[in-house]
């Protein structure tokens, strides 16, 4: 609350007084996904959930065409005014703001100025969602602070089409949704043909969800994952031509018979990107099932199969996160693990029994040290309710 005051101290001369009414705080989360990769833009399935680690938003209207934000987890302040915004290729951060206040704009919402401060626990690049946290945390601040009415399905279409269109990563919504709709104690099913959702108590009973981070920065991963996205539309383009069924929307829609009949047809790389997506909805089907019946061990097996898929058929992984996996799977209470969100570096996502976690990371850290110098980041995560408006 300090470091507001002192920020916005310009905003406060402008205004008069400050009070407390006029500022808005918001808790963006992050989101884990416990199974479903790269399925979301295949018109696929996913079972995430918003995770305990937030992006904190503070902001307040400052009557001028401004926008002004300090981002005091990495010590940066940027200014844009919103009657020219256009993408900024030496502040990257600043784009995801930039792409959401556009949203609003196009869809005619009367807004103006605003200053805000950006906390945060959820780290960078680890593939637990922090781009889509602000995102959804800007969009519900500039919801509160101008008093707009906007389902959250809208802002997830801002939010989503903010990183497609004005970031230019072609991400698909299972981020966004999860950190939308987002609700504590629960996994959330998402079917993305039509992008409904559905609530799955979670309850791991004596295990806990444990995500490791590699430190493997993912610099390479937009370009990477949007060519991903252009072999899936190329597998399509060719199963509806060689099947010759036109009413073939999307890859979710294959079946492994249809897949192994054009085996030797298709070329081996759009062959193991097809298999990925088919497998994984399977499995997301049956960790659904295997956690309504309380199965936890099934899930750990399902993990490690899913990461085998990532890392042989859609070939997202890398030496760090097999290593993590592997290395992971070696440790009792352990119950399986797999690389977490695009790949290319990030974290790995893991299923451990409560009373291991102290051997399991002491294991883990002791060996990656030996091997890459440096120790991971463990993140025990519980669920969380999606994006809201907190008071202090
Ligand atoms: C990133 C994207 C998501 C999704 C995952 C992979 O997190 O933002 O849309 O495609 O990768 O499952």
């Amino acid at each position: 609350m300090l470091l507001l005051k002192y920020f916005l101290n310009g905003s406060k001369k402008k205004e008069g007084i400050l009070n407390n009414n006029s500022i808005v705080n918001i808790l963006s989360p992050g989101r884990a996904n416990i199974i479903g990769e790269h399925t979301d833009y295949n018109s696929g399935f996913s079972l995430p959930f918003a995770i305990d680690k937030y992006k904190f938003l503070t902001g307040v209207k400052n009557n001028s065409e401004f926008i002004e934000v300090y981002d005091h987890s990495i010590g940066e302040c940027y200014r844009f005014s919103i009657k020219n915004i256009s993408f900024d290729s030496n502040i990257k951060w600043a784009n995801y703001i930039k792409g959401v206040v556009c949203e609003y704009i196009i869809h005619n919402h009367k807004i103006d100025g605003f200053s805000f401060i950006i906390d945060s626990n959820l780290s960078i690049g680890s593939g637990v969602s922090s781009s889509a946290a602000i995102e959804v945390g800007v969009a519900k601040l500039i919801e509160q602070l101008f008093n707009l009415n906007i389902k959250p399905r809208d802002i997830v279409e801002y939010c989503h089409s903010a990183e497609n269109n004005f970031v230019g990563v072609k991400c698909g919504y299972l981020d966004q949704i999860s950190v939308v709709f987002g609700k504590k104690n629960c996994a959330i099913f998402l079917d993305f043909k039509d992008l409904s959702h559905n609530y799955i108590p979670f309850n791991l009973k004596d295990y806990l969800v444990l995500i490791v981070d590699s430190k493997e920065k993912r610099n390479l991963s937009s370009t990477e994952y949007n060519k991903r996205r252009e072999e899936c539309n190329e597998a399509l383009e060719l199963f509806i031509k060689l099947s010759g069924n036109k009413e073939i929307k999307n890859l979710s829609e294959i079946d492994l018979g249809l897949l192994h009949k054009f085996k030797n047809i298709i070329s081996k790389e759009l062959y193991m990107r097809t298999r990925h997506v088919i497998t994984e909805n399977i499995r997301v089907l049956k960790t659904k099932e295997a956690l309504s019946r309380g199965n936890i061990q099934e899930i750990g097996n399902l993990l490690n199969e899913s990461h085998k898929s990532l890392r042989n058929d859609y070939e997202v992984s890398t030496e760090k996160l097999d290593y993590l996996v592997d290395e992971l799977n070696k440790v009792n209470g352990v119950l399986g693990a797999r690389l977490m969100g695009a790949g290319f570096g990030g974290s790995i996502i893991s299923i451990v029994k409560h009373a291991d976690l102290d051997k399991i990371k002491d294991i883990i850290s002791e060996k990656y040290l030996r091997k890459y110098n440096e120790i991971p980041d463990f993140i025990c995560c519980r669920t969380s309710d999606g994006a809201k408006k907190v008071i202090y």
